[in-house]
């Protein structure tokens, strides 16, 4: 199985991990990518790199993935091999607009299973999200792990992730889901929905406070987003890999307030103030991922160390700072 000469399409490819993926892709040799997104939270320029590697193979579709009739004219106008299905409407949104977020994550996962069993493409790789856990029961969590999601957007992800199953199930489709942990790296969105590095490095540069969400000491299995990104070319070449869910993440668990420690001093600001606001609705305590089927099935280990991470994201954020907006939002996640 190879991606060489393949047509992929991304839904969500103009978001953050989407962006990674599609840039990702180039280096597979495909004959063409084409990204559909709304820009609900991604932006054109998060594809700039991609647009570079891809050039004239590259195009994009600024627009609801969730559309049938827009999405089937998309399909007929050139066939596609392959789709990753990355398209979402993030947690912090779930919170405010619960019933919107549920409808609107399963609508664009079923959309996609349709297209796919009408005969639309070959292979689906679906992503899930470690939000579907909850809070650790035991850890690691592997993927078998009991599904308690706290919040309107984890039971939507949830809900998706037995559509795509189910269509595998029912109708012998070609569909993976891959299960990645808090992702974190460049391009992340700083906005209003932002999740906790680019609020810390935005709140640094605007000299306000640092808020972290509780006591701090919630956990999270923090992965870059470039080793998500070489695990999502993974999943496609390895046919085991189907009807299954796997996990991506390092096997390693940092705490906010370590995290939020460890970002300052890459910033230089290690006496930034921080102070702890309420806990955030739904938060997760604890995450820690078993990554053994990833390695067994795929051979994945991430190769990114934290550390370097930070740094290569902190290096982002402060080379590209007409897009910072000055958070809004306590740093929870
Ligand atoms: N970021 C993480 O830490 C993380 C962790 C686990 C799983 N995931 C999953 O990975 C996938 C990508 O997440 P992300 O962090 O890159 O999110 P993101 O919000 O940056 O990207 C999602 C993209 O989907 C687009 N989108 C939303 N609604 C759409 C619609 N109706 N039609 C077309 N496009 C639409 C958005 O504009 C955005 O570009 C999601 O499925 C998410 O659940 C993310």
């Amino acid at each position: 199985m190879s991606l060489q000469g393949k047509t992929i399409l991304v839904t969500g490819g103009a978001g953050f991990i989407g962006s990674h993926v599609v840039e990702r892709l180039a280096a597979e040799q495909p004959a063409r990518v084409i990204v559909v997104d709304d820009c609900f939270l991604g932006t054109p320029d998060n594809l700039d790199t991609a647009r570079l590697l891809l050039g004239d193979r590259l195009s994009c579709h600024w627009q609801d993935a969730a559309d049938m009739d827009a999405m089937r004219a998309i399909f007929e106008a050139e066939p596609v091999d392959v789709v990753y299905n990355m398209a979402v409407i993030p947690l912090p949104t779930s919170l405010e607009r619960p019933k919107w977020t549920a409808e609107k994550n399963v609508v664009l996962t079923t959309t996609i299973c349709e297209l796919q069993r009408e005969g639309r493409f070959q292979t689906l790789i679906h992503f899930s999200s470690s939000e579907v856990y909850g809070t650790a029961q035991y850890v690691p969590i592997d993927e078998g792990h009991p599904y308690v999601p706290s919040t309107p957007y984890a039971a939507s992800k949830l809900a998706a992730d037995y559509v795509a199953l189910s269509y595998w199930h029912t109708f012998g489709l070609d569909i993976a889901v891959i299960r990645p942990f808090n992702n974190y790296g460049p391009r992340q969105n700083s906005g209003s929905y932002a999740g906790i590095i680019p609020i810390v490095v935005t709140r640094v540069l605007a000299g306000t406070p640092i808020e972290i969400f509780g006591d701090g000491l919630q956990t999270r299995d923090f992965i870059f987003v470039r080793d998500t990104a070489e695990a999502a070319m993974r999943v496609y070449l390895e046919p085991r890999t189907r009807g299954r869910v796997v996990n991506i993440a390092t096997g390693r668990e940092c705490t906010v307030n370590d995290l939020v420690t460890r970002l300052l001093h890459a910033l230089g600001a290690d006496n930034h103030p921080v102070v702890h606001v309420e806990p955030r609705l739904g938060d997760v305590r604890r995450h820690l991922a078993g990554t053994t089927l990833a390695a067994e099935l795929l051979d994945f280990t991430p190769t990114t160390p934290l550390e370097e991470g930070l740094t290569q994201t902190v290096q982002w954020y402060l080379t590209n700072l007409s897009r910072h907006d000055p958070a809004s939002v306590p740093a929870g996640q």
